[in-house]
């Protein structure tokens, strides 16, 4: 799946400077896998990131994906691989403030060109994938973080990519919501698509079934986990959320009960 051979990212800052932020990784990932990408503040993790997402192409070395040699594209090929082989999410969420959940997921969609019902069947089918049937009318600001990072992974995988990429993707999120994001990739996981964590959290490293540690542009180490976190079982065994009972202000509570929960049912 993915293939990276020899390869180099060197960042020429002009005349007499130049970064040289990936030396010469050989990097193999099959499909399925589930690998996390660790390593100090800037040895390099955004920079192969951007390798691996097609959003960047190497100074040196070769890369293929899917049997697609990546590194002699050009732009408009390299967008093409991207929109059809990789899914995104980002640490800021990146949804659309005035859109609802489902016209989030949906807008990718349009730029495909599915046509209004399909990519409507195809939207709420990533919304349930990630456990939102019920929030779909809600916009951004109606959702916690972790429900907004869920409605950026259901917009992710509403194109079918064979990868998710995901740059610290629960380093918003309280240990719950977090580790709730961290169930949703493990279940596609187990669905069978590849997924790519880049992330300076151990914890969040525990939960990729291997773990590849880069130093200066390197490989440092690349090993399977042991002892793999799990995050379903992680959230069985932490204490209930006790839900908060809503209190009636004065202007509702003259419209009975009904029109206080108008707001949070949709
Ligand atoms: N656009 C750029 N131009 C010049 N140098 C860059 C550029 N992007 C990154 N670098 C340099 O390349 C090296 C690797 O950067 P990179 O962003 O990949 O690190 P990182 O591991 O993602 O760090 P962090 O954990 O802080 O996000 C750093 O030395 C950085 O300063
Ligand atoms: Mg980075």
């Amino acid at each position: 799946m993915i293939e990276i051979k020899g390869l180099s990212k060197v960042y020429d800052m002009g005349k007499s400077t130049a970064v040289l932020a990936l030396r010469e990784i050989d990097l193999f990932v099959g499909a399925g896998e589930f690998i996390a990408i660790m390593g100090p503040s800037g040895s390099g993790k955004s920079t192969l990131m951007n390798m691996i997402g097609c959003l960047d192409r190497p100074s040196g070395g070769t890369y293929s994906l899917d049997g697609h040699l990546v590194s002699t594209l050009d732009d408009d090929e390299l967008a093409a691989i991207r929109n059809t082989k990789i899914g995104f999410v980002f640490q800021t969420f990146n949804l659309l403030p005035r859109l609802n959940a489902l016209q989030n997921v949906e807008l990718p969609l349009i730029y495909r060109g599915l046509p209004p019902q399909k990519r409507r069947a195809v939207a709420l089918e990533a919304l349930g994938r990630v456990g939102l049937n019920d929030r779909t009318h809600h916009r951004p600001t109606e959702l916690s973080g972790g429900q907004q990072q869920r409605v950026a992974i259901a917009r992710a995988i509403s194109g079918s990519p064979a990868i998710i990429l995901a740059d610290e993707p629960t380093g918003n999120l309280d240990s719950r919501s977090g580790e709730e994001v961290l169930q949703v990739f493990q279940d596609l996981n187990d669905g069978g698509i590849t997924v790519v964590l880049v992330t300076h959290d151990e914890n969040l490293g525990r939960h990729s079934k291997r773990l590849i540690r880069l130093w200066d542009g390197t490989i440092k180490a690349d090993d399977l986990v042991s002892n793999r976190a799990l995050a379903a079982d992680i959230l069985a065994a932490m204490p209930p959320v006790v839900p908060v009972a809503p209190v009636p202000s004065a202007s509702q509570s003259m419209f009975g009960s009904e029109s206080m929960f108008g707001g949070l049912v949709s």
